[in-house]
């Protein structure tokens, strides 16, 4: 009997003193550098976390679609795969393409508790009530924290499939992916799995259209970043002296967000007593979104000691689904 043990935990992983303090050293560094910058993870506030969902709604961030459908199609099959007792999900959001998982699991009388780790608390919640009312069979846990340094400190409790969904993958810096996967590689035992979801390289304009939205969502989501930065440090960025900008590098095949000035900005940030400026036409880089040749992701994963085992596309090769074990 578990009585009334609540089906929805939340625990906080990372420091809420070490967040901030990383916070203020990023924005430093980041606002005062020539080539000027802000880490992607200050765009998921509360707001932030929900224009996203917003964004993976629109017609134009194919992404979102043609993840969901390779999980339509291959849900039981990933599952079966792996049996897990434990779903565990890195910068899960409102998790719901999970859900997907979640009813295989269900099926095939796999596991009963997903483990959902995500920056935004809201977003956590958000999650578990609603999985927990969908699935009376099922526990969540949220973990609050940084998938990019607090990966060590979420329990385990069985045969795990790790799934780390919609490309996220691709908005760490190329540098920072080793490190990353083998932080992966050490969650998993000789029977887990691990599931990447990858949006795949393709032409331009499909690309632009998706960080560039015509309802302008893509923008606001990027201008937020901004406004995270004010609330958080007493800023006055004026968000009107900055234009979203998308492009594709063609070079690393990473499509690359920025907010440029529209004008000369002078700007500072009381609590850290740093004032900034740029001039018309300079921008603050944003974000990163690589993306991936099968043969890429092989060689990726294999250096972390992983090995995939299999791949699945959408119908139009957009995306794909790999899932990968450690190698012995
Ligand atoms: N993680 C999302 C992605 O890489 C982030 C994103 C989508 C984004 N649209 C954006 C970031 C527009 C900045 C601007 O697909």
């Amino acid at each position: 009997m578990t009585g009334n043990a609540p089906r929805f935990t939340l625990t906080r992983i990372g420091n809420p003193h070490s967040v901030r303090e990383q916070m203020i050293k990023d924005v430093r560094t980041g606002l005062t550098a020539r080539h000027k910058s802000l880490p992607s993870i200050y765009f998921y506030d509360d707001y932030g976390s929900a224009l996203f969902e917003e964004i993976t709604r629109l017609p134009e961030y194919y992404l979102a679609r043609a993840e969901t459908e390779i999980l339509e199609t291959y849900a039981y099959d990933i599952i079966a795969a792996i049996h897990p007792d434990e779903l565990v999900e890195i910068g899960a959001g409102y998790a719901r393409k999970t859900r997907l998982l979640l009813t295989a699991i269900h099926e095939q009388e796999a596991g009963s508790l997903y483990v959902a780790i995500d920056v935004s608390e809201a977003s956590l919640r958000h999650a578990g009530a609603l999985l927990t009312e969908s699935y009376p069979w099922l526990r969540v846990e949220g973990y609050l924290g940084d998938f990019g340094s607090d990966l060590g400190a979420v329990p385990r409790h069985g045969r795990r499939l790790v799934a780390f969904l919609g490309s996220t993958v691709g908005n760490l810096p190329r540098e920072q992916r080793p490190g990353f996967f083998r932080a992966v590689a050490s969650m998993l035992g000789d029977e887990d799995g691990f599931l990447l979801g990858i949006d795949l390289i393709k032409d331009e304009e499909t690309l632009l259209a998706a960080y560039d939205d015509s309802e302008g969502v893509s923008a606001a989501f990027n201008k937020n970043i901004l406004t995270v930065i004010n609330r958080e440090l007493d800023g006055d960025i004026d968000l009107d002296a900055f234009d979203h900008e998308t492009k594709l590098n063609a070079e690393t095949g990473c499509m690359e967000q920025s907010l440029r000035a529209n004008r000369d900005v002078r700007a500072r940030l009381d609590a850290i007593d740093l004032d900034f400026s740029l001039v018309v036409g300079e921008s603050i880089h944003t974000e990163w979104s690589c993306k991936f040749t099968r043969d890429q992701v092989d060689e990726e994963l294999a250096a972390a000691g992983l090995v995939t085992t299999n791949w699945w596309n959408d119908s139009e090769d957009r995306f794909a689904l790999t899932l990968a074990r450690r190698s012995r």
